[in-house]
């Protein structure tokens, strides 16, 4: 049972699976892709709870024995710094006996790798003149090496992986070792541009892997956020109200904008007190209030079109294409399809069958704020 005092809405990082809003059939087929040594390419924009499901993913596929591993590519730089994110991330997930495997195999090559202390950054620092990529191509094989002794197979997820195109040559050098490994090793690769993710796995010449399989994150659904909300109100003493359904109908899915405004709302009701429309008009405010500057770089960061397309999608007086739409924009109709690909590219529009759409509740609710011009 939560505090009732503490604020259950987290809205900056990753999940614990317990606390997130389950997502049964995506980690479902994570699962059993996994299982059947299948890669998996999951693709959702910014902020949509893909590192959450990875992390569900891996302690599902922990519990059934595999040796996992969450490798964050964010930011990546060098090969270095791609070593000590492999490095880490099997320091943090394994548990029990296939740590002392692992542990024990990576002491054995005598390369300065290890679990837990320094690692590898104490040791480059020690001796920067080291061939690391020889001593990454023999960590990306580790899998083979696990299965030998135990029979254990891996299942390494790599997150932000379109990050790995920062360094160059490091998809060649991940491809040349992966795509040999399907009988020991699966994997899962996730990312939030789309743009970037065709370029790594849908290059023709050298696709990072030529087979993975992409399962698309959606929205969360409707009905489990509701109850979700409203059990995390409960729980701490609070009943979200008649604000419940506009909170669930205005952020439509977004798992980072409908917890953010479930945050807003919660501090906006008392202990013992109920929640209502006139709140939850005030939470969303807030919400928008906190989110504004980023919102304001993100936007300012697309190019001109694209932000035309942004408004138009956001104030849509007559549809997308439509002579009212364009004009006032400044927006050739010729235009109109690069642009919105762009956004789709980025992540920051989705492409519905009701039609296109702003990724982001909040940024539409900026723009419709901020008027036309
Ligand atoms: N399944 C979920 N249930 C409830 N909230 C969620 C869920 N998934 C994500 N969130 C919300 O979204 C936030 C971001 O989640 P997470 O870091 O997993 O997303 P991400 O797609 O990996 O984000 P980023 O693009 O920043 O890497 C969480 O802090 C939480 O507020
Ligand atoms: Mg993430």
């Amino acid at each position: 049972m939560p505090r009732e005092d503490v604020n259950p809405f987290p809205v900056s990082s990753p999940l614990a699976p317990a606390d997130a809003v389950a997502r049964e059939p995506e980690a479902a087929r994570l699962l059993a892709l996994s299982r059947g040594g299948h890669a998996s390419r999951l693709v959702a924009p910014r902020r949509y709870g893909k590192t959450t499901l990875l992390r569900r993913l891996l302690e599902d596929a922990a519990a059934e024995g595999m040796a996992t591993a969450l490798v964050d590519l964010e930011g990546v730089l060098s090969l270095s710094s791609l070593v000590v994110r492999i490095e880490r991330a099997y320091d943090r997930a394994l548990k029990g006996a296939l740590r002392r495997t692992v542990d024990a195999l990576l002491r054995s090559w005598q390369v300065g790798v290890a679990l837990g202390g320094g690692g590898f950054a104490a040791t480059l620092r020690s001796n920067p003149r080291l061939d690391v990529e020889a001593v990454l191509l023999r960590l990306l094989d580790l899998p083979s090496t696990v299965h030998e002794r135990t029979g254990a197979r891996s299942l390494i997820a790599f997150d932000e992986v379109q990050d790995i195109l920062r360094v160059d040559g490091a998809d060649g050098i991940l491809r040349s070792v992966l795509q040999h490994q399907s009988a020991v090793a699966s994997y899962a690769f996730a990312g939030s541009a789309p743009s970037l993710l065709e370029r790594l796995f849908e290059d023709p010449s050298r696709p990072l892997l030529e087979h993975a399989v992409t399962v698309e994150l959606g929205p969360l659904p409707a009905a489990e956020t509701a109850v979700f909300v409203e059990q995390r109100f409960r729980d701490t003493g609070r009943d979200a109200g008649d604000a419940l359904d506009p909170l669930v109908r205005m952020t439509r899915g977004h798992p980072q904008r409908t917890m953010l405004v479930a945050h807003e709302l919660w501090e906006l009701t008392p202990h013992g007190g109920v929640a209502d429309e006139e709140a939850f008009v005030q939470a969303h405010a807030a919400a928008l209030a906190a989110a504004a500057p980023a919102l304001r770089a993100r936007w300012e960061a697309l190019p001109v079109n694209e932000q035309r397309v942004a408004v138009a999608l956001a104030t849509r007086p007559g549809g997308l294409y439509a002579e009212e739409t364009l004009r006032p924009l400044g927006l050739k109709r010729g235009s109109v399809d690069r642009a919105l690909a762009g956004l789709v590219g980025r992540g920051e529009a989705l492409r519905l069958a009701a039609g296109p759409e702003l990724t982001d509740p909040l940024l539409e609710a900026w723009l419709v704020d901020r008027g036309l011009f």
